[in-house]
């Protein structure tokens, strides 16, 4: 053994009979807005492209999506939510009214894909729908509406046009989001305003029939926990007890990573060790941004009523060369697998309060999951492949698991990350090696309950930057990973930079 292939070792303890909160599966969700070629040319390429599709939806990202059991989709923004006007969506296409996307790329949207697009989506991937609504510039009536058209039933003025328009039925929309971002593109307001507006929004926004709506105050960005105290507050007060106002029901917040030097200033595919490090080291820091919005929640709401949601998080590069630098379109590397990797470990650990959270975004635009082109071609990213092989935490209960001792990696990069989950006799272990060079020993005692392996995988490649292309598909992919396990103890080598689920069987 050459002393580059030296191995570091680690030691870990879960407690399989010890179960904590259930992970919801909408911590998996996705977000999908009207940016570059999210949409367009990405899930939607249209009735008569050459492309295989279902009503203008793309057939392969559809069946890509589905095997992740994608729970959620956020649409149509993002920063877009608040210049959207849904009536222009709704209608026969050719007479739907244009609009200038003056956030993404000051291109001239054609309103093609709308509401019934949209919900039809949801449909074909059995996805719940997350709407954002517009407060930037709309009107507390047109969002009123535009909840009514879509979910009452009976006899109303919206479900009258929604008929008009071809849809007899009533959709579900669990998910309303009212405005996003409202500190900048979503109106630039003060904490207090937006919380009055996000009141008087949230009140109109009506249960029609049984479709009870889970309404999303647009939160704060990182960890300006001050926004998040003015929403909490404008629910209750301090010394009320849990007995929050029902005007909405989460509150979110935005958080992104980068390698230090901010987002958008760095490349996705060529970095230092240096830079690798400072990627892994605010991607870990979310947790302790995700802890300071709890701690203020839990101040205002004890009985935890309130949902804290993640509705953007990931990874925000430079563009890749030579394209729109208004479309967001980055590559994706093993660095951005174990971004997505560490944020769920934490999102696991937090599960009593982090309800939902959505990855920006789904296709071609930022730590998407897929790229296509418009040859055809699509990609799966490496940052997809993690969603898939965690796919078992969905709704499972999350299961203690505690770093022992692990090597210190980039200076003050803990060199693992781990979390595990139980449901019907089963769990999922998951397991990040942090170190961009050395392979780690990890060997983990199992307590509580006796076990065996099903199924262990491991993402890596050839060094972080290995990435995905039409040429070189399977560049990052999982593969079989030997474990052993002996008297409670399982054992595993890591690669360096990788990712690894183990699938335990209990007794
Ligand atoms: O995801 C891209 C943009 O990032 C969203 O539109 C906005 O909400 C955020 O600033």
């Amino acid at each position: 053994m050459t002393a580059h292939e030296a191995t570091t070792a680690a030691r870990a303890v879960i407690d399989l009979d010890v179960p904590g909160d259930v992970i919801s599966r909408h911590l998996y969700g996705h977000f999908a807005e009207h940016l570059g070629r999210c949409i367009y040319g990405g899930f939607w390429v249209g009735e008569d492209s050459p492309i295989p599709n279902v009503r203008g939806i793309r057939s392969d990202v559809v069946e890509a999506l589905r095997a992740l059991g994608i729970p959620n989709l956020r649409w149509p923004g993002g920063c877009f939510a608040d210049d959207y006007h849904w009536r222009d969506g709704i209608g026969p296409r050719e007479s739907r009214p244009t609009m200038v996307n003056t956030h993404w790329g000051d291109v001239v949207e054609n309103n093609h894909f709308g509401t019934h697009e949209f919900m039809d989506l949801c449909d074909l991937l059995d996805a719940d729908a997350y709407v954002n609504g517009n407060v930037g510039s709309g009107t507390v009536r047109e969002m009123s509406e535009w909840v009514e058209y879509l979910t009452r039933d009976g006899d109303s003025p919206m479900a009258r046009l929604r008929r008009e328009n071809g849809r007899d039925e009533p959709w579900r929309v669990p998910f309303w989001g009212i405005g996003n971002e409202a500190w900048g593109c979503g109106g630039n307001m003060t904490a207090q305003q937006y919380a009055l507006e996000a009141r008087r929004y949230g009140t109109y926004c009506r249960n029609h029939g049984g479709n009870e709506l889970y309404r999303i105050a647009a939160g704060a960005s990182d960890d300006d926990v001050a926004w998040t105290r003015a929403l909490m507050e404008s629910l209750g007060c301090l010394t009320c007890g849990s007995n929050p106002t029902p005007v909405f029901q989460g509150v979110s917040f935005h958080y992104y990573s980068h390698a230090g030097g901010g987002i958008n200033t760095e490349s996705a595919t060529s970095f230092s060790e240096e830079e690798f490090y400072g990627t892994m080291r605010k991607a870990l820091d979310v947790e302790r941004v995700i802890r300071r919005h709890e701690a203020v929640m839990d101040s205002y709401d004890p009985d935890r009523k309130v949902g804290l949601i993640l509705d953007e998080w990931g990874t925000w590069w430079n563009v890749e060369p030579g394209t729109n630098p208004g479309f967001l379109f980055q590559q994706n590397t093993v660095r951005d697998a174990l971004v997505a990797s560490v944020h769920f470990d934490a999102f696991h650990r937090h599960a009593g309060r982090l309800k939902m959270a959505n990855i920006a975004q789904t296709l071609n635009v930022l730590q998407a999951m897929i790229l296509t082109d418009d040859s055809g071609a699509m990609v799966l990213t490496p940052t997809y492949h993690v969603f898939e092989m965690n796919r078992g935490h969905h709704d499972a209960t999350a299961l203690a698991a505690h770093v022992q001792s692990a090597p210190v990696v980039g200076g003050d990069v803990p060199g693992l990350s781990v979390s595990a989950s139980t449901r019907d006799d089963a769990a999922l272990v998951s397991l990040s090696n942090l170190s961009v060079d050395e392979p780690l020993e990890v060997r983990i005692d199992l307590r509580g309950r006796g076990a065996s392996v099903r199924r262990a995988r491991v993402l890596t490649g050839e060094d972080a930057a290995a990435h995905n292309t039409p040429e070189t598909p399977d560049a990052v992919a999982p593969v079989a990973l030997e474990t052993s396990l002996e008297a409670g103890v399982l054992s595993v080598t890591l690669p360096p930079h990788a990712f690894a689920t183990v699938e335990l069987d209990l007794a």
